[in-house]
């Protein structure tokens, strides 16, 4: 029967979401969850009234558009809300590539950025990473859309600003800046979005707010460009119950830097001691590490070993993401499980 179904779907090497395992008892370290509960206020939204999803929501999110806006000091015409910020990146591949275009991205980065480009079935124009995943542009570069995932997944890394801002600068095509893990980091670079015609910054509440179940994410930018992506969204792209519960995290948002806090402490300090087993640890500016075992022990050696100690990490196999592990940074409980396995 797949004479119905288009070549490029055919051919196309689906994006492969980490485990979702249905045992219990595993320590869960292998999609970038957050490990701490979100804010308390989302337990009242929960209680109201099921009647008003009788009615359709909002279909711009005026009200969570306001509150984003006022948090980053933007006007609300330039902020985007999505499904989670997938959605938001699938939607830039079709607002601002055409089918004559290509998109750009680092390599190792998120895998999901290929795909949008196979689903579009436009050219991509990979740029392989320099020793030890930093930053690297070919001089003269060019691309119509170029994914910039700073931190960086899955290597962890944060690029310089200045290098993002002179790259942004030269580049004649759209740069979105995928922020998932910024709240995790030292710098961000929200202000190249509010300040530069060709650059946009996406956001999730899947990671630092706890709320990957939620799915929400959103994008700022030029009124231009904003304007673009609701051009062409779902109607209804961001649910009733969705918009409220963002609505309630993003109020109580010292409920999310304390776990973020948190968050960054135990991160710093496996970080410590995994080197100290021998361990390469990269430079982590995000919830996760990327970790190489010492000589002798191969990546899918340990993430098996692992796996039998029920404690799921993520294993990339390839050409140089198989020599790492990425592993995400849970509660003190989990990461003590983890280092003790490991030891
Ligand atoms: C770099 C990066 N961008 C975006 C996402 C997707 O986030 P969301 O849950 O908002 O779709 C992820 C999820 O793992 C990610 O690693």
């Amino acid at each position: 029967m797949t004479k119905y179904i288009k070549k490029a779907v055919q051919e196309l090497a689906a994006y492969t979401p980490g485990e979702q395992p249905r045992e219990r008892d595993i320590i869960k370290l292998n999609t970038n969850e957050n490990a701490y509960p979100p804010s308390p206020k989302i337990a009242e939204v929960l209680r109201r009234p099921a009647d008003a999803l009788r009615l359709y929501p909002d279909p711009v999110c005026h009200e969570l558009r306001n509150v984003i806006a006022n948090l980053h000091q933007c006007r609300a015409e330039q902020v985007f809300v999505g499904n989670g910020s997938d959605e938001v990146l699938a939607l830039c591949v079709r607002a601002f590539v055409e089918r004559s275009g290509s998109v750009g991205y680092h390599e190792p980065s998120y895998s999901l950025y290929p795909v949008l480009a196979a689903i579009h079935e436009v050219e991509t124009r990979p740029v392989s990473l320099g020793a030890d995943f930093s930053w690297a542009m070919p001089e003269g570069y060019a691309a119509s859309l170029f994914f910039l995932a700073n931190p960086n997944a899955p290597t962890s890394i944060l690029y310089p600003k200045d290098m993002v801002r002179s790259f942004c600068k030269g580049f004649s095509g759209v740069v979105l800046i995928d922020e998932a893990y910024v709240d995790f980091a030292r710098e961000n670079c929200m202000d190249l979005a509010l300040s530069m015609d060709n650059v946009l910054v996406a956001r999730t509440l899947s990671k630092s707010y706890s709320l990957a179940g939620l799915r929400v994410g959103y994008v700022i930018g030029s009124e231009v460009l904003i304007g673009a992506m609701y051009k062409i969204k779902d109607s209804y792209n961001v649910s009733r119950l969705s918009q409220e519960i963002a609505l309630a995290a993003l109020l109580d948002r010292g409920h999310m830097e304390r776990n973020v806090a948190r968050i960054r402490d135990t991160r710093d300090r496996v970080a410590n001691e995994l080197r100290g087993l021998g361990f390469g640890v990269a430079p982590s500016e995000t919830n996760f590490l990327w970790v190489k075992p010492p000589p002798g022990r191969t990546a899918q050696q340990v993430f098996e070993d692992l796996r039998k100690r029920k404690i799921l990490a993520r294993y990339f196999p390839g050409p140089r993401t198989g020599e790492y592990l990425r592993i995400t940074v849970a509660t003190e409980g989990e990461m003590r499980a983890l280092v003790d396995a490991l030891r």
